[in-house]
C-alpha cells in the first residue's frame, strides 16, 4: 500500500489543478502527435528540398520529443497523470492525423505549419485563462516558452513556402499558405 501524503501544496486548489492537467494532456496530446506527424515527413520527403527539409524535421520532431516528455513531467507535479497511450492522444488533440496520405514536400511544410500555427492560437487562450483566472503562473509560464518554440516552427516553415512560385501543374499555388491578418 502507498502512504498518502495528500495533493501537492502549491497554492492551487484542486479544481485548478484539474484545469491545468485537462489543458496539458491536451496539449501533450497535440503535441505527440506533432511530433510522429513531423518525424513521418522528416521520413517521406522527396525532391530538391530533400537535405534541408529532412534535416530540419530530425531537429523539430526531437524538439517536440523532449517537450512532450516535459509536459507529462508538469501533469505530474500538478498531482495529474498524463495520457500515455497512442490512442489517448488521438482522442484528446485537436491535431488530426492523416494515414494513408504522402504529401509532397511543400504541401507537407503547409500542413505542419498550420498545425504548429493552429497549437499556438489554443495555447494563447489556456495561457491567458491559466495565468489571469487561476492565477496558475507555473503553467502559464511553462506553456508561454512552448507557445514560443510553436511560433518558432511555424516561422521557420512559413519562411520555407512563402513567396513559393505557383507550379505548373497548379497544385500548389501561390497563396494557398494563409497570410498574415
Ligand atoms: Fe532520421
Amino acid at each position: 500500500m502507498m502512504r498518502d501524503i495528500g495533493a501537492p501544496a502549491l497554492g492551487l486548489d484542486g479544481g485548478t489543478r484539474a484545469h491545468a492537467v485537462a489543458v496539458l494532456n491536451r496539449v501533450l496530446s497535440n503535441t505527440a502527435l506533432l511530433q510522429q506527424k513531423t518525424r513521418k515527413a522528416h521520413w517521406d520527403v522527396v525532391g530538391p528540398q530533400f537535405h534541408s527539409l529532412h534535416e530540419l524535421w530530425d531537429k523539430q520532431y526531437r524538439r517536440l520529443d523532449a517537450r512532450v516528455d516535459q509536459i507529462a513531467e508538469r501533469v505530474r507535479q500538478l498531482g495529474g497523470y498524463p495520457i500515455g497511450t497512442a490512442s489517448g492522444w488521438v482522442q484528446n488533440a485537436s491535431v488530426h492525423e492523416n494515414p494513408g496520405r504522402v504529401s509532397s514536400a511543400t504541401d507537407a511544410v503547409i500542413e505542419l505549419m498550420i498545425d504548429h500555427e493552429q497549437i499556438v492560437r489554443s495555447l494563447r487562450a489556456d495561457i491567458g485563462k491559466l495565468q489571469d483566472d487561476m492565477r496558475d503562473y507555473g503553467t502559464a509560464d511553462f506553456l508561454t516558452d512552448l507557445l514560443r518554440d510553436h511560433e518558432e516552427m511555424a516561422w521557420m516553415l512559413r519562411s520555407l513556402v512563402q513567396g513559393e512560385a505557383v507550379e505548373a501543374d497548379g497544385e500548389i499555388a501561390h497563396g494557398t499558405v494563409p497570410q498574415l491578418a
